[in-house]
């Protein structure tokens, strides 16, 4: 998607469909809204009849769409809900509708009229970026295995007008920053979503290795053999059931002008993960080619910070294999010796997640010592029933760590929020026969023994854990509320959030 900047109103530009923002209107007569009007005389009278008939209501999401009388493109209003609940998320998901509803309706280009989204306590820079934010991801569709598709929009610009003509400067600025991060976001779900068969640990090592060159980023892929001289033994155990041998990749990004901090951000990069012997169930097993997504994120992240130039140093760890019940999988009972040296009780084969995440762990803040570690995976179905779809659990032993994830959650709409992890979690991860068990006894706080089991291999080092499960990839039944075209599909979860609160580290 092309991404620009217009100074004009919009109406005066010549798009296929021009598009303002409508709030829900009260049950008495009020005129026509001055931002719906706007600067051009040729659709004012079509407009106000379209009011004063109220077949425009403004409801969250309603979209209207009429012909312009000069035979210039299309006029298009979208509802936006009532103002009480206005606010960034109400502007992704309008623009998100405005791309998706009409997609395959002979449309190419989208002008949206920026004063009309803008409201009290959501500034012009604010509402660009969240109406670029919903029209790029809803435009975005997997097509890599379909030969056809319905004709997308392919160029987004946002209008100033005259009202907002002062504000020229920030909102370029915003909105370029904005458009390299949401090309990412593209670039990285574009890896998130291919199938196991094609994205194997050693693809996903490939991919490393090209964005380390383009964006010239140190690479090292550790391979079995590597893995092995290392003790790694987590990542070699959930690997040893595949075909397709395990990787631990480590991408190294030198940081910008005012150097000093180092960021380790570790990622889960389970390829496909079926439960090993300990088998998943059938039922929508294939949406396990999504539990790399922790892993594809922790790319896109390096991608991000490197191409906007991040002021911190970063380290990122990929932590991939493929689990699956081959003859030489590893079974309940095994224990395996992790990189840090310290023991695990296999109890489960299905918690995979955390074994292959202790061996990333351990080494990041063995060999780095940075100063705080971020990681992000799939990890616990707990997490999904906890939180939902949208949400990812946040886990946190570090007070401004967890507030910075919370304030760049806040800005970029991708949801958080912070569960707690205690004595009583570490309790239950505690082993008879080893340091530390990947499964517990009784099935309680699943997301939070998972987190006391990994914070057995961060120490003390700062550390946040973000559970992705469920925001990780749309499913059926929330088709509708991720930003995004198709049904089911990866959303690249993680990759706003913690580049805005790489970006933003520089400025605290
Ligand atoms: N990858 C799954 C978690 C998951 C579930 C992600 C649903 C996305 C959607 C993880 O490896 C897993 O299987 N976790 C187990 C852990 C249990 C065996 C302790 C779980 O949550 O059931
Ligand atoms: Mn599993
Ligand atoms: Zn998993």
């Amino acid at each position: 998607m092309k991404v620009q900047v217009d100074r004009r109103d919009g109406l005066e530009a010549v798009a296929d469909l021009t598009v303002s923002g409508v709030f829900e209107r009260g049950e008495r007569a009020e005129p026509l809204p001055r931002t719906l009007a706007g600067e051009d005389a040729a659709v004012k009278g079509a407009l106000k009849e379209a009011w004063e008939r109220r077949e425009v209501r403004g409801k969250a999401k309603e979209l209207t769409v009429f012909h312009r009388p000069d035979g210039r493109g299309r006029v298009v209003l979208i509802g936006l809900g009532p103002r009480s609940r206005y606010g960034a998320e109400r502007i992704r998901r309008a623009a998100a509708e405005v791309v998706k509803g009409l997609r395959g309706r002979g449309a190419r280009t989208a002008a949206f009229r920026l004063p009309s989204f803008v409201a009290e306590g959501v500034v012009a820079e604010v509402a660009a970026r969240a109406l670029v934010d919903g029209a790029v991801l809803g435009a975005h569709e997997f097509t890599k295995y379909k030969s056809t598709t319905e004709g997308p929009i392919e160029e987004t610009s946002v209008h100033l007008g005259s009202e907002l003509s002062g504000e020229e400067g920030t909102v370029r600025k915003a909105v370029a920053e904005e458009a390299t991060i949401l090309e990412t976001v593209v670039w990285t779900r574009e890896i998130a979503n291919l199938p196991a068969d094609t994205a194997t640990p050693e693809r996903l090592a490939e991919e490393a290795r090209a964005l380390a060159k383009e964006f010239g980023l140190k690479v090292t892929v550790f391979d079995e053999k590597a893995l092995k001289e290392m003790h790694c033994g987590g990542i070699l155990a959930v690997g040893s059931g595949s075909v397709h041998p395990p990787r631990m990749i480590v991408l190294e990004y030198a940081g910008g002008s005012r150097r000093g901090r180092t960021v380790a951000i570790v990622g889960k990069g389970i390829t496909f993960d079926s439960g090993g012997i300990s088998i998943k169930p059938a039922t929508r097993m294939q949406d396990m080619k999504f539990d790399k997504s922790g892993a594809v994120a922790v790319l896109g992240i390096l991608r991000a910070a490197a191409a906007l130039k991040a002021a911190p140093k970063i380290v990122g760890v990929l932590c991939c294999a493929e689990n699956l019940p081959g003859g030489g999988a590893y079974r309940p009972g095994d224990v395996v010796r992790t990189f840090s040296g310290k023991s695990i009780e296999v109890l489960n084969t299905d918690a995979e997640g955390r074994v292959v995440l202790a061996d990333g762990l351990g080494y990041v803040v063995e060999h780095y010592r940075p100063d705080e570690v971020i990681d992000l995976a799939t990890l616990t179905g707990a997490e999904v029933v906890a939180l939902g779809d949208d949400t990812a659990g946040l886990v946190s032993t570090d007070e401004k760590l967890a507030l910075g994830l919370l304030a760049a959650s806040a800005s970029t709409g991708e949801p958080l929020w912070r569960m707690p992890l205690t004595d009583y979690h570490r309790e239950l991860v505690k082993s008879d026969t080893a340091d530390v068990r990947n499964s517990t006894e009784i099935p309680v706080a699943g997301m939070l023994t998972a987190a006391a089991f990994l914070e057995t291999f961060v120490g003390s080092t700062p550390w946040a854990h973000l559970d992705i499960a469920g925001p990780a990839y749309t499913t059926p039944t929330t088709r509708k509320w991720q930003p995004a075209y198709q049904n089911i599909g990866a959303t690249a979860f993680g990759v706003r959030v913690v580049t805005r609160y790489l970006l933003d580290l520089a400025r605290s």
